[in-house]
């Protein structure tokens, strides 16, 4: 066994962290700072590019002072993924801030591009529905409104980047920009069949592609820290990049089409991965998982707009504490008592994509009780995760299994048990709460030709309901989502503001 460390970071959007692992996956030593993000209007959100970095550094600092006389075999890096800026190639200034993943500034732009027709062509290509979240309208954006920036840009002055790419930027003193598959299949300029970015939709979203890095396989040599920019000694090798949803796919062990990992963070991401690349045709985004020495591994994804934040949203209305006071109410009742609570409250993402839709409560009686409004709640994030694992399964053909859990709310294990009832799937929680900065630490050590064990399992839930027990929760879910999209079509046709 080597007693070589990884320095894992992971990148986020509240925070930045640092991990010391070893290659079983034991982490020895972590440090985290949060981050600031603004929204400068309604419905736009950024942060500052040179604090992301600074958070970095200060991460770095605290592991390295605390690893003694350990060897730092290298970097890995998972990272916020869509959020995107520009900097000048020469300074290395940032000449705006990072428009974050949240941020629907380029709407007009992705609007436009739909009434001209250019939607299907670009899912097409990129296996992502036309949207402001993805980096490509965004970078049109910051093109169209940061003075000079596009006539500059097309004299090959600029360069863009992912969070990876201005990390890896920094890290080796402006030396390198590149990306990996990951990420750059998030950007909606990166075709995932040719694997190149797409001089076609390049033009479409008006991108000079010379702004673009290049794009390497996520467990590639990415390149060394420089002399003194980091509390790292220069030439330390960055081993691995991987957007955060991927690398905790990776982190919890799964290599093979079959399995789910649903992150159930403020919202959830799901992904699984597939054979092949697979368009979906129910409302999933194809995307790239990972690469490992050039092979590309392809995955479906489905997000989750409000998700782990339903409880906190509830317990709020409710007059409790928090999350876990709502946790506590939800279990003095054995069921919701037919009421049901639908979190469209930023609209529904996945499989539906309804920005418009408002969130609902339906089946209230006089028997209601705070209580079953608390479990509906619950129930809300087990029946949004079953609808997303059941188009995938739709696209792909066959039957899912096991859904391994991550994020705050897999903790809860009325949770996890109800979660687990309804898909009529084991669902297996994760023991560490890291599983992202772990399984960026799994694929540095793979670039290595070390196997760092995936993420175990520290709850195991198994069906415990009758089949048609559960089939009636979810079609109780389903009548509350059609009420809400019907009520969101009434008002959109005209009805109430
Ligand atoms: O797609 C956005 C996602 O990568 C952001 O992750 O952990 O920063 O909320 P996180």
């Amino acid at each position: 066994m080597t007693s070589e460390w990884i320095l894992a970071i992971d990148q986020g959007t509240t925070n930045t962290k640092a991990l010391l692992v070893d290659a079983t996956g034991r982490v020895h030593h972590q440090a985290s700072v949060p981050n600031v993000v603004t929204y400068p209007q309604p419905g736009w959100a950024e942060q500052s590019a040179t604090a992301l970095f600074d958070g970095v550094k200060a991460v770095i600092a605290e592991v390295v002072a605390n690893a003694g006389n350990a060897t730092i075999a290298g970097i890995g890096i998972s990272n916020q993924r869509e959020s995107i800026l520009i900097w000048d190639a020469a300074t290395g200034e940032p000449i705006g801030p990072v428009v974050i993943w949240q941020c629907r500034r380029s709407a007009l732009i992705c609007d436009a591009l739909r009434a001209a027709g250019h939607a299907d062509a670009i899912e097409a290509k990129t296996g992502l529905a036309l949207d402001p979240l993805f980096p490509a309208a965004k970078i049109a954006w910051l093109l169209d409104n940061i003075p000079g920036a596009r006539a500059r840009a097309e004299k090959g002055e600029l360069r863009a980047g992912t969070v990876d790419a201005w990390l890896l930027w920094n890290l080796t003193g402006g030396a390198v920009h590149a990306t990996d598959h990951s990420n750059a299949s998030r950007t909606q300029l990166f075709n995932t069949e040719a694997l190149t970015w797409d001089a076609g939709l390049c033009a479409l979203f008006g991108v000079p592609q010379n702004m673009l890095a290049e794009v390497k396989s996520s467990d590639t040599h990415f390149g060394v820290t420089a002399q003194g920019v980091t509390a790292l000694p220069a030439g330390t090798p960055i081993l691995a990049m991987i957007g955060d949803s991927h690398a905790a796919l990776f982190g919890h062990g799964v290599r093979i089409p079959g399995t789910v990992k649903a992150t159930y963070g403020t919202g959830t991401s799901l992904m699984a991965l597939t054979p092949k690349r697979v368009r979906s045709t129910h409302g999933i985004s194809s995307t790239i998982a990972w690469s490992q020495q050039g092979n590309v591994q392809h995955a479906l994804e489905g997000n989750i707009s409000v998700s782990g934040q339903t409880a906190s949203f509830a317990a709020e209305l409710l007059g409790l504490a928090d999350a876990a006071a709502l946790s506590d109410l939800a279990e003095t009742v054995p069921d919701s008592n037919g009421v049901a609570f639908v979190p469209a409250l930023v609209g529904l993402g996945a499989p539906y994509w309804r920005a418009d839709a408002r969130g609902t409560i339906t089946g209230l009686s006089l028997g209601t009780k705070p209580a079953h409004l608390a479990r509906a709640a619950l129930e809300a994030i087990a029946f949004q995760v079953g609808d997303v694992y059941s188009a995938m399964e739709a696209d792909m053909g066959a039957p899912l299994g096991e859904l391994r859990a991550d994020g705050g709310a897999s903790r809860n294990p009325l949770l996890m048990q109800f979660q687990s009832d309804i898909l009529g799937r084991p669902v297996a929680s994760a023991a560490a709460p890291e599983v992202s900065a772990l399984g960026a630490a799994a694929l540095a050590f793979s670039a290595l030709g070390i196997a760092m064990p995936g993420v175990p399992a520290a709850g195991h839930f198994a069906p415990q309901m009758e089949a048609t027990e559960a089939l009636k929760h979810r079609q109780r879910w389903q009548s509350a989502v059609t009420q809400t999209l019907a009520i969101s079509n009434q008002q959109t046709s005209g009805g109430n503001p």
